[in-house]
């Protein structure tokens, strides 16, 4: 299923360092790595996985018991895992920790049953990645609309928006497993909990779910992701209840760089900035169901 390059082992690769599952003291240490270590991802991402079930955390701490490292693996059920979060000290790198601590978080993400590890990567981190045996994919893009201002609603075919509320969940989780290949529900959960917004949902003249978006609130800005939609009418429709109404600047983060969701992010006025390579290890999967139109907005899945 995996081929992972170099033989690596998934602990212990660098000679007197130490590549481990994170303990509970650990966290106050890390509030100190965290400081130290230009963050390569989202702070808002860190708090919002501390929470979820299955989530785990590596780091590498040095002879001394300097915590020099880390890395974050989120598995999802259906088989797919995420790789986050990766990092080592300025003063402790090019010494092997970041390919330990990535071997580490493939390895676990094996043990839950990971059919495909994915990672969007930063220039830096792009051969530590490649050396473990993760293949490049495309880039996403970053878009982001400063001034929201309003554009009415499209009229078309039965189609009704609402606002997501509790009843809505299970029908959108099996529906959102449907078309990303994996349960991302409990991430999902957890930015509607932690960075409360507005959820909508789109459904048919038979009240068939259409699409959905969550929208959330995050450092000054709006983020929507996930977003999903049956087609381009859907997708219009509710991105533009989604920013009807607000003055906050809106990001939404899309995989690829070009094709309809593009397109109509564009249309919408949004100016988008070539961000990430994605890279993948392992099965594909093969989603039926909703297209994408935004990734999750605090980890990109
Ligand atoms: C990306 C990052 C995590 C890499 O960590 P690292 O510990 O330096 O990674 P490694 O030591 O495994 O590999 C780095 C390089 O050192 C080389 N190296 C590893 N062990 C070595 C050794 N014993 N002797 C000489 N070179 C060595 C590797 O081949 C690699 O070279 P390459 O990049 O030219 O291929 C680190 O640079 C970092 O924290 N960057 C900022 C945050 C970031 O970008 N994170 C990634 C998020 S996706």
């Amino acid at each position: 299923m995996f081929a992972m390059k170099g033989g690596r082992e998934a602990s212990g690769a660098v000679s007197g360092f130490r590549v481990r599952g994170m303990t509970d003291g650990d966290p106050a240490r890390i509030v100190d790595f965290r400081a130290v270590v230009k963050w390569p991802a989202d702070p808002g991402a860190f708090d919002l996985l501390r929470g979820m079930r299955d989530v785990r955390w590596a780091v590498a701490e040095s002879p001394e018991g300097v915590i020099c490292g880390m890395v974050g693996a989120v598995p999802f059920v259906g088989g797919v895992g995420i790789l986050c979060h990766l990092a080592v000290r300025r003063e402790y790198r090019n010494i092997g920790l970041g390919a330990s601590l990535t071997a580490w978080a493939v390895a676990y993400l094996r043990s839950r049953g990971t059919k495909l590890v994915r990672l969007y990567t930063t220039p830096e981190a792009e051969n530590v990645y490649r050396s473990v045996g993760f293949e490049p994919g495309e880039f996403r893009t970053v878009y982001r609309l400063e001034k929201p201002g309003e554009r009415a609603s499209p009229k078309f075919g039965g189609h009704r928006v609402e606002t997501l509320c509790f009843g809505d969940l299970p029908e959108m989780h099996g529906l959102d497993r449907w078309s990303y290949g994996a349960d991302r529900g409990g991430l999902i959960l957890s930015i509607l909990r932690l960075h409360p917004g507005r959820g909508l949902v789109a459904r048919d003249s038979s009240g068939r779910m259409k699409g959905y978006l969550v929208r959330s609130h995050s450092s000054g800005e709006i983020r929507i992701g996930p977003f999903m939609a049956s087609d381009e009418k859907v997708a219009e429709t509710l991105l533009s209840r989604a920013i009807e109404g607000g003055d906050a600047p809106i990001r939404i983060v899309v995989p690829g760089e070009d094709g309809p969701a593009h397109e109509l992010i564009r249309d919408f006025g949004f100016a988008g900035k070539r961000d990430r390579l994605r890279m993948e290890m392992g099965e594909i999967p093969e989603p039926g169901g909703l297209e994408e139109y935004a990734t999750t907005a605090y980890l990109a899945t």
